[in-house]
């Protein structure tokens, strides 16, 4: 007799973000020319930088992948509780999946959208994780939502979990953080945002997070202008730049600098700048809340029943809250 089997299902993958090299060459010109030079923080991630970036997670000092990890297993069957079951589970930022997937035991998803800048990063996690999981129906989307949260209508219908880990939100400014939930909220078609957001600190907790002994946060830093070089056709020469990591506790956000160590001429196509020693390119800024800083910007955007969880030290909060009523 022959043996029937079912056909094995494989992730859908949609690339929607294409680089258009003027726009960014036309970006990247503009914040090196700017009286205070500053580059936007998605231009850390290349290839390397994404490799530096995981290895950030591992060190030590940085506590808020794991912290946030810990939270995320202790309370994993409270926090779906209050989550709509049988949802879309989508994962913004999704790299490697491996967070959304240690959740889908206590959301169970009836779908799986993972978004990041280029499905060439979720291929190959996406088909690991469909052999682990060969009934869950996965999709991978290439968006660039760091500007604008809008999904294919492939993402399908019925309510939606947005995921948020990895205190990602601190990346944008409040404004920006505000625009972006409103956005998650709307996307999320009356259902929920399950978020991960970092907390204010101690100075000594937070500056050696983001300037660790080793150098890989400076590893990492320095590598954008590596980057900048490579789409750009610019010639910064990293032996002359030098990591900084402060916390401005006026605006409750850790400021990543790179500071010229000499006067130096950089030179790129159309364009050139004179950088004095000691002046700087700002590339990043990581806001941390309050608990109820937070609530209230959740609640500024539009969602409701807001439910947070935090760890012992309240280093690191996760937090819960619906988006049914009228969009704001
Ligand atoms: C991705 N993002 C949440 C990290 C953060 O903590 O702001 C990026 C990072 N920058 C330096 N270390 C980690």
């Amino acid at each position: 007799m022959p043996t029937l089997t079912t056909p094995q299902r494989s992730p859908a993958l949609i690339q929607l973000h294409r680089a258009d090299a003027l726009a960014v060459r036309a970006e990247l010109t503009a914040g090196l020319l700017g009286g205070a030079a500053h580059i936007a923080p998605k231009y850390l991630y290349d290839a390397l930088g994404s490799r530096l970036f995981a290895a950030i997670t591992e060190l030590a000092e940085y506590y808020p992948t794991r912290t946030e990890a810990e939270i995320l297993a202790r309370y994993a069957t409270d926090i779906a509780r209050g989550l709509p079951t049988g949802a879309t589970l989508v994962d913004l930022g999704a790299g490697n999946c491996e967070k959304a997937a240690r959740l889908f035991g206590a959301l169970k998803p009836a779908r799986y959208v993972a978004v990041d800048i280029s499905v060439d990063f979720l291929q190959q996690a996406l088909q690991c994780l469909q052999r682990e999981h060969p009934a869950l129906e996965l999709l991978g989307i290439g968006l660039d939502f760091s500007s604008q949260l809008a999904l294919p209508p492939e993402v399908g219908a019925g309510p939606r979990v947005v995921f948020y880990p990895g205190s990602s939100i601190g990346n944008f400014a409040p404004v920006q953080a505000l625009d972006f939930l409103r956005q998650a909220r709307e996307v999320s078609q009356g259902g929920a945002l399950l978020i991960g957001v970092d907390l204010v600190k101690p100075v000594s907790v937070l500056e050696p997070a983001y300037d660790d002994a080793l150098g890989v946060t400076a590893a990492f830093n320095r590598n954008m202008l590596l980057h900048l070089n490579h789409l750009l056709g610019s010639n910064f020469d990293i032996a002359h730049w030098r990591h900084r990591a402060r916390f401005d506790a006026a605006h409750s956000r850790i400021e990543m600098y790179l500071d010229a160590t000499q006067d130096q001429l950089v030179q790129w196509p159309g364009a050139q700048r004179l950088f004095r020693r000691g002046e700087s390119i700002h590339t990043e800024n990581s806001y941390k809340y309050s608990v109820a800083g937070f609530e209230a910007l959740l609640g500024e955007a539009g969602f409701t029943g807001t439910r947070c969880w935090t760890d012992a030290r309240n280093w690191f909060a996760v937090f819960t809250a619906e988006a049914g009523g009228e969009p704001t």
